[in-house]
């Protein structure tokens, strides 16, 4: 009995203890948002208030029904382009308006970080990085792999992605019969982003059948990328997780393999050092070689390998498929496209294709509905005030305090009639040469926007128009062979599509 009268009194102190502590930051919270001229934007109509587990499974069957951005952009519609929602237990606000995405990642960039949802989370396979870090250690990340972006011949022209289109360009069926792309490019990117990345390809296209299982890496890489995916989802939860030792053992496997890469790329190092007159190494360039010019500490150049990899394994072919997707629902576009495209005499240069408007349009186009990535997410570290979306009428500043979560949803302001008129659902590359293209670009933001833009944006732009170049030259049309017309979406760490790209290439000579 004692011991119950213990026990109670212990749960009495601790609730009241919780529930003191969340009045006085109500109440401190209120007192700043009101300091600050802020209002409140509008709240998502939970059922379950205390740690919003409606919201979350809400989230979770559109992202099984493949239908998430559709999902956001009903609530964006619903309940205004800025509105504030519980995730699990943290305040998070959701915007899709242009000057809060602007504010978050440009003009406050330094007041929302990752690091404390990304490396805490990701360690010990993600650790300090690019991808992971904030402040000093990031900007020192950013710093340490921008010659690999801008020196780097895998940039510069297409002579080591060759060898990787023209393998993949091998696997095409002749005969006009059904293929599905989407694999198809991810396989030749995988080849590719290895081989430029890690110094090492991992040839897939080369093998009988197409497999990631043969690969150590990029087995034991799915693994832990689907196991962060979790950690992720569980939000502040994750801590749960944290005794998961099967992922602790993947860690070590994959830094055991990226390890031996690193070993090669050192020995490379000494050859050149030792016969700087001998065989040109293709390899020379790649993105560890890069950084072991920088940094001889093997730890550091494994982490920021990671972080490197991690957002850009699918990114490139996802990108492309979508592309694809809807070239081989709009013939008239493949076919003036195409015209443009055989108008290039010479070789693909980057120089060439990077002065055609219409394929730039075609990306552009593509990229704007069905983005890899359509949102980026961010932790307030200190308090911020956001421009709009507070207040019934939604145009007051919105009080954002240190700890809340902010996801910035550029996907849907993608979709914004407002930005880019009635036909704003419809994939329509001409928009992007009218007059309005200019201030539409300002709206445009697949990337992201701001210092933390994607460094492989350029490098992406390229490799893409030179793939559908190559296509271009050897197909007269891209058949879709889809019954399914709509894009419906698998959302991994990059949102792709369900169906793949299933198509049929006609030769030019068939007929
Ligand atoms: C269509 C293709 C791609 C798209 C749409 C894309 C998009 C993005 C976006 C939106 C971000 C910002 C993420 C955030 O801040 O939360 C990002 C970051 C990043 N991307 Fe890409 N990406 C693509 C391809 C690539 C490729 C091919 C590479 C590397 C070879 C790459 C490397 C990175 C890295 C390292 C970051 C982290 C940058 C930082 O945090 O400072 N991406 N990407």
């Amino acid at each position: 009995m004692a011991d119950f009268s213990w026990a109670t009194s212990i749960l009495v102190a601790v609730i009241t203890l919780v529930l003191s502590r969340k009045l006085l930051s109500f109440v401190s919270f209120s007192a700043r948002s009101r300091r600050n001229g802020c209002k409140a934007p509008a709240r998502y109509p939970h059922k379950d208030p205390i740690l919003g587990l409606d919201y979350f499974m809400t989230q979770m069957k559109e992202r099984k029904e493949g239908n998430s951005l559709a999902g956001q952009r009903d609530r964006f519609a619903r309940l205004g382009h800025t509105y504030e929602v519980n995730s699990w237990g943290t305040r998070t606000i959701q915007t899709m308006d242009p000057q809060n995405i602007h504010e978050v990642l440009v003009t406050s960039f330094d007041k929302f970080g990752v690091q404390e949802m990304r490396l805490s989370v990701g360690m010990p396979f993600l650790g300090p990085g690019v991808f992971s870090t904030d402040g000093r250690y990031w900007a020192i990340s950013r710093k340490m792999i921008k010659p690999a972006f801008s020196v780097n011949p895998f940039i510069s022209d297409f002579e080591a992605f060759d060898v990787h289109v023209d393998r993949m360009l091998k696997r095409l069926p002749r005969d006009g019969s059904t293929i599905e792309l989407q694999s198809l490019l991810k396989f030749m990117y995988l080849d590719h982003s290895t081989a430029m990345i890690f110094g090492k390809s991992t040839d897939i296209l080369l093998q009988k059948t197409l497999d990631e299982s043969s690969s150590e890496l990029l087995e034991t890489y799915s693994a832990a990328v689907s196991r962060l995916g979790l950690r992720i989802l569980l939000g502040r939860l994750w801590i749960f997780n944290a005794w998961d030792k099967a992922y602790e053992a993947l860690a070590r496997r994959i830094h055991a393999v990226i390890d031996k890469y690193i070993d090669e790329a050192i020995e490379r190092r000494r050859r050149r050092r030792e016969n700087p007159l001998g065989q040109p190494d293709p390899y020379q360039r790649s993105i560890v070689d890069s950084l072991l010019a920088i940094s001889g500490i093997r730890e550091e150049v494994r982490d920021q390998l990671v972080n490197i990899f991690l957002p850009a394994r699918d990114a490139a072919a996802v990108g492309l498929s979508a592309c694809l997707f809807h070239l081989a629902r709009h013939p008239d576009v493949w076919n003036k496209l195409r015209a443009e495209v055989l108008s290039i005499q010479g070789p693909l240069t980057r120089q060439a294709l990077l002065s055609l408007p219409y394929m730039q349009a075609v990306l552009n186009e593509s990229l704007r509905l069905n983005s890899p990535a359509a949102g980026n997410r961010r932790r307030c570290t200190q308090d911020c005030v956001l421009p709009t979306g507070g207040g019934r009428d939604g145009k007051s500043p919105v009080f954002v305090s240190k700890g809340d979560g902010i996801e910035v949803v550029m996907g849907a302001m993608h979709y914004d009639q407002e930005i880019w008129g009635p036909d704003a659902d419809k994939f329509r590359p001409e928009r992007w040469l009218e007059g309005s293209a200019e201030e539409l670009s300002s709206f445009y933001m697949p990337f992201s926007i701001g210092k933390r833009i994607c460094p492989g944006k350029d490098l992406t732009l390229a490799e893409n128009a030179y793939v559908i170049a190559r296509l271009m030259r050897q197909f007269k049309s891209l058949e879709n062979h889809d019954p399914v017309m709509e894009f419906v979406e698998l959302s991994k760490l990059t949102t792709e599509s369900r169906n793949g790209v299933l198509v049929g290439l006609i030769l030019e000579d068939a007929s």
